[in-house]
């Protein structure tokens, strides 16, 4: 009988019967939720995920740039834009926020910020990358409500100009480069 087919008799001891074998969670964790391939899988999206984000910030900056500086209508392809960079910033934050908890390098105890690199990742890659998501969220956000389009234009320039400087500044301060590869460095 297979693994997800067999009946489970839970005992809440630290184990549970699968007919007449008897599973310690501690097996149970290992088979279901193995950290380090998570880690893998989620580093490596985190870090593919950055250049789709930063090519996308860049395009809705220069568009942004052009309607204001034109005076153009703000049309469907700059709300498409926005809403492109709007999913991926969240989907970025997602994976990070699952990251920060099986990354090697984020740690809870007060010596952990002692070291540069765990202080880093810890807590100043958390705090300079959240402020750059809200800024891409909140140009989305407020720029909607907005009636004038030669303003909304300017909300989208100004707030994720900001969000760019302040992504570019994190990944200056990690001093892994900025086309960094997973694994490549501490
Ligand atoms: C705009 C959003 C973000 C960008 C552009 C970004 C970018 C990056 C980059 C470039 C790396 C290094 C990847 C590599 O070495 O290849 C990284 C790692 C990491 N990020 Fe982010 N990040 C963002 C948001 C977040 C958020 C919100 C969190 C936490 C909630 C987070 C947590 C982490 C963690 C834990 C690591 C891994 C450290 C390690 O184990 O190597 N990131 N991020």
């Amino acid at each position: 009988m297979g693994y997800f087919a067999s009946a489970k008799v839970f005992s809440g001891t630290g184990h549970y019967y699968t007919g007449d074998k008897k599973v310690m969670w501690g097996e149970r964790i290992n088979f279901r939720l193995n950290l380090k391939t998570m880690y893998t899988g989620l580093i490596h999206t985190h870090s593919l995920l950055r250049y789709l984000l930063l090519i996308l910030l860049l395009a809705v900056i220069v568009k942004a740039f052009l309607g204001f500086s034109n005076k153009q209508a703000f049309g469907k392809a700059d709300n498409l834009l926005g809403l492109t960079l709007f999913s991926v910033t969240h989907t970025q934050l997602l994976v990070g926020l699952l990251l920060y908890f099986v990354s090697p390098l984020v740690h809870f105890d007060g010596g952990a910020m002692k070291d540069p690199v765990v202080r880093y990742w810890t807590s100043e890659h958390i705090v300079i990358q959240l402020l750059a998501i809200v800024m891409i969220t909140m140009a989305r956000i407020t720029s909607r409500k907005m009636k004038d389009d030669t303003a909304k234009h300017k909300r989208m320039l100004i707030f994720n100009s900001i969000a760019l400087v302040l992504i570019l500044m994190a990944i200056a301060m990690s001093k892994r480069g900025f086309f960094s590869m997973p694994g490549a460095a501490s």
